[in-house]
């Protein structure tokens, strides 16, 4: 039986522009193409795992707009179940201005909306479904009050987490040590270390520090340079997958959320994290964010095309 996921999380509607280059201040610049998606890092991460197959739960708020219907809808597209998706009366569902540039680089803005509305008492009242899942997926677009709440349902209940801790933002290493895996970018890590993380052996040393505090995995995500994992016994590094790069939003939540099925059914760590970079890699090669990730379909063709003959 596939093992269940949960994300509890954002969703956001992805307004993407596609720059020739970002306007100075009080500039108009014209822009050649615009996409609007279904986004968020939860949203996106649980799309991701879904697509390749995995059975995922979303425990989210969308508002009362025109958006909130259509991100629903997307939700139940990919197979993800909606129980915990919640409208918020009176409120605007998350939007995120998105601007993509010619070398594929993102410049993301978001405004909240209902996501700023799932609380503590949500996950309570989600409490039965949520002790039928395997791994609980979070990350930072939702109050930390939650985040930090959640993370205590899941150990008193032995389930094991992931936390991306993104977009970047002070946190409290106790509050976070009980998670199984914490995944900074190295932005995340400086701003939630307060050490300087400019190279690999500062992002090392940065780690370091939080297993120093009881955090067991922490994978430092590298973007095009792979990523690191690194525990009280060993730093281990995860090759990077060379690609040339349309769109990398994203990317980062393509990673989380492949490797969180990959892990779910293998417990093989760092295999799981080597079949994510690959993922991640083939998403910024298309357009989008959700609408770049592959099927598992597609990701078995890439498989076979990228093991040694
Ligand atoms: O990580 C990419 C995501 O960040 C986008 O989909 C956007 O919605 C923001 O949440």
């Amino acid at each position: 039986m596939s093992r269940r996921i949960a994300v509890v999380g954002s969703n956001m509607v992805d307004l993407i522009s596609y720059v020739t280059r970002m306007p100075d201040r009080g500039e108009t610049v014209e822009a050649p193409d615009f996409r609007m998606g279904c986004g968020g890092k939860g949203a996106n991460q649980a799309v991701a795992a879904a697509k390749l197959g995995a059975d995922v739960m979303m425990v989210t708020k969308v508002g009362d707009d025109v958006f909130a219907d259509n991100t629903i809808a997307n939700f139940r597209r990919f197979g993800v179940d909606t129980t915990w998706v919640e409208k918020v009366p009176g409120t605007s569902s998350g939007v995120a201005p998105i601007f993509v540039e010619p070398s594929g680089e993102n410049s993301i803005l978001i405004i909240k909306g209902a996501n700023a509305h799932l609380l503590p008492a949500d996950i309570d009242r989600a409490a039965a479904d949520l002790k039928r899942c395997d791994l609980i997926l979070m990350q930072l677009e939702v109050p930390i009050e939650t985040v930090y709440h959640t993370i205590d349902f899941a150990k008193a209940n032995g389930i094991e987490t992931i936390l991306n801790p993104a977009p970047a933002a002070p946190l409290d290493p106790e509050k976070v040590s009980k998670v199984t895996f914490f995944t900074p970018n190295q932005t995340e890590l400086a701003l939630i270390t307060g050490l300087p993380v400019g190279d690999e052996a500062e992002a090392v040393t940065a780690a370091k520090s939080l297993v120093a505090r009881g955090l067991r995995t922490v994978v430092v995500t590298l973007g095009a340079r792979g990523a690191l994992v690194v525990t009280a016994e060993s730093v281990t590094r995860v090759p990077p997958v060379a690609v040339t790069p349309k769109d990398t939003t994203g990317a980062g939540d393509a990673f989380i959320g492949s490797f969180a099925r990959f892990y779910v059914e293998s417990r093989d760590v760092l295999g799981s994290l080597g079949k994510a970079a690959l993922y991640a890699a083939d998403s910024i090669t298309k357009p989008g964010t959700q609408t770049s990730y592959a099927t598992a379909e597609e990701f078995a063709a890439l498989m076979a095309a990228n093991s040694p003959a």
